[in-house]
């Protein structure tokens, strides 16, 4: 039985897409700070975990594949909106530093998912294989005013994905992410939720086919990938045209003089 890890697994689009996986008999653990509804059936297990914590992930990813020997699809899912108003002026004589948790849950907790999924892949038995899917967001690819933070990190999710890939082209690990549209989960402000015409809501049906894109991929070929989810539509998301034929040439998709000059470096 194939296993996953979905981090964010107790709410939301993680709780819709592990209880997708459930149905489809894959072993499923569900990664949250905290529990996940009663409801859930099949085959799975709740770890505790704080993805801002590498502690804590460290232990979810030994966790799982000392238990279950293997881990095929990873969703670095767990997100918050932002907790600092960076426009703010500061009350006090001299700024007070910014938190962060944004910052720490959104891009950092997913690297780090990301890079003990990688390594666990690595070694799965029968050879290197395996999925990993950033829950970015639609403000990964549109400026976001009312969450700054938050931008700036499903931005990072979105090239840290299209830069990765290619360093891993060669190996039988996929590197992808979904830019959700507005869904109506525990995300979102109530006052959000009543203000935004229901039209414009994404439903859940379409970030669960994302994932199935990548998850369906057999042949371990779909990699870099940044797919939008807007209502009832997928979109492939290219990264932004060359300002000129000399930053094609720079950043086209030949990566190998870079890759050559930082080895040798
Ligand atoms: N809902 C939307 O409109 C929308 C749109 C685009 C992207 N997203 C992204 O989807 C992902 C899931 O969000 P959602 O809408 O399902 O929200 P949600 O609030 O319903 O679920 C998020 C889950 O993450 C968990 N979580 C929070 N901090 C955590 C941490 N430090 N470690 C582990 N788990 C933690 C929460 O307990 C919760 O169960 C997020 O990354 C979010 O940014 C959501």
């Amino acid at each position: 039985m194939p296993v996953a890890i979905v981090t964010g697994a107790s709410s939301g689009i993680g709780l819709a897409l592990s209880k997708h996986l459930l149905e489809q008999s894959w072993t499923v653990i569900l990664a949250d700070v905290a529990p996940p509804p009663p409801e859930i059936t099949g085959t799975y297990e709740f770890v505790k975990t704080d993805v801002s914590s590498w502690d804590s992930i460290l232990a979810l990813f030994k966790h799982t594949f000392k238990t279950y020997s293997r881990i095929d699809f990873v969703a670095a899912n767990a997100g918050i909106d932002d907790r600092d108003d960076v426009c703010a002026d500061s009350a006090t004589d001299e700024p007070a530093p910014l938190n962060f948790k944004t910052i720490n849950i959104d891009l950092y907790g997913a690297i780090n998912t990301y890079w003990c999924a990688l390594h666990y892949m690595r070694r799965n038995p029968g050879g290197k294989q395996g999925k990993i899917v950033f829950t970015a967001s639609s403000a990964g690819l549109y400026p976001f005013a009312s969450n700054p933070e938050y931008c700036a990190a499903k931005h990072g999710l979105v090239g840290f994905t299209r830069s990765v890939s290619q360093k891993l082209a060669s190996e039988r690990i996929t590197v992808n992410s979904i830019c959700p549209a507005l869904v109506k989960t525990n995300l979102a402000p109530t006052e959000l939720l009543r203000i935004i015409p229901q039209e414009q809501m994404t439903p859940m049906s379409t970030i669960v086919k994302a994932f199935d894109l990548f998850i369906n991929d057999t042949e371990f070929k779909v990699t870099g990938q940044t797919v939008e989810c807007a209502l009832d539509e997928l979109i492939f998301r290219d990264p932004p045209e060359f300002g000129n034929e000399s930053q094609q040439a720079l950043f086209g998709s030949d990566a190998s003089k870079w890759l050559e000059g930082y080895e040798k470096a």
